[in-house]
């Protein structure tokens, strides 16, 4: 007979959640949800190890445990700390939590540049969701920021290696998901960089997820870049019969045509599967899609605030009567507007 573990209880921001024993703080957090989740530029569920390296997920434990009550000294990193039965943690809560992660978003942005204008990303880039949230209005640094080669990783994968926080997860992503990473972080401390061995191209199948993991816009898409705003596209659900992964996607619509493919992603904006390069690069035509539907968008988007799902229905569904029925609601609320 199976003995059931007992569960460790945990209260974040005065919400208390049972949870398996061995979970960290920011997991528990996110099983209770919403605004108290720490936010998380380096830490990836589907990524083993990943984690540790931003800080923007730092909490304060105010009660260690039941059996040691007292506090933690420092702030922790609530990705790799491991919550106790009868830990209390403050996070929205805690002033000193909501200046230190002001602290760490500015020295995020020392060597980021605020090219939003131009970036792919922008729309859907973590740190710029960050800096609205947490950072200050303005900079106090006054030095020559660093600047980087060009390196061409591929016909693919375009890298602004300036762009990059050095979060880690493109190089777990080559590491766990594809079957041999040419990629890697090379040189220490504000020289470190992200780099191709002998500037080899990253080029298995599936070496595109680096893109969908990237939390800003250091790796992007080169078959969409500069195609268009991430806000002017539409995001539909859509599956294939695909013989390398789950061929579940996201397709990006202008109009009728598809500008890039995505993996699907969590309201915490990770991956739901990784996907295959051939989903992602060669099959952008509707035909190569069975069609579910629009997107529900939960992660704080430029694309939700449009409201999105009340929009007009895409072209593609009012020419398919199964795709109008399935629809109906969206189509009886677009009349209304
Ligand atoms: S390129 Fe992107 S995913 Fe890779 S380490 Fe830099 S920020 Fe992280
Ligand atoms: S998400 Fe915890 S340190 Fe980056």
């Amino acid at each position: 007979m199976s003995e059931e573990i007992a569960k460790v209880k945990v209260t974040i921001d005065g919400i208390t959640v049972e949870v398996e024993p061995g979970t960290s703080i920011l997991n528990a957090a996110r099983q209770i949800g919403g605004d108290i989740v720490p936010p998380a530029m380096c830490y990836y569920s589907k990524l083993e190890g990943s984690g540790g390296k931003c800080r923007t997920c730092l909490v304060k434990v105010s009660k260690g445990s039941e059996k040691d009550p007292r506090p933690m000294p420092k702030l922790v990193a609530s990705c790799r700390t491991t919550v106790m039965d009868g830990m209390e943690v403050e996070n929205i809560t805690s002033p000193e939590v909501i200046e230190a992660r002001k602290g760490i978003v500015e020295m995020l942005l020392i060597n980021h540049p605020l090219d939003c204008p131009v970036c792919d990303q922008a729309g859907e880039c973590d740190l710029q969701n960050l800096a609205y949230e947490h950072g200050a209005e303005k900079t106090r640094y006054e030095f020559e920021r660093r600047t980087f080669d060009r390196i061409d990783i591929g016909d693919k994968v375009q890298l602004h290696m300036n762009r990059c926080i050095l979060c880690y997860r493109c190089t777990y992503v080559a590491d766990q998901i594809t079957d041999n990473r040419v990629h890697g972080i090379l040189g220490r401390g504000d020289a470190s960089e992200i780099s191709t061995y002998i500037e080899k191209a990253i080029d298995n199948d599936f070496s595109g997820n680096v893109i969908d993991v990237c939390p800003v816009g250091a790796l992007t898409d080169k078959t969409f870049r500069f195609k268009n705003r991430v806000w002017f596209t539409k995001p539909v659900d859509a599956h294939r019969n695909c013989p390398t992964c789950s061929g579940k996607v996201t397709l990006w619509y202008k109009g009728e045509e598809v500008l890039r493919v995505t993996a699907r992603k969590d309201q915490f904006g990770e991956v739901e599967e990784f996907i295959c390069n051939t989903c992602r690069y060669d099959t952008k035509k509707t035909n190569d899609w069975i069609i579910e539907g629009p997107t529900h968008i939960d992660h704080t988007s430029v694309i939700s605030s449009n409201h999105y799902e009340m929009a007009k229905p895409l072209p593609v569904i009012q020419k398919d009567q199964l795709l109008i029925e399935a629809n109906k609601v969206e189509f009886d609320r677009a009349t209304k507007i």
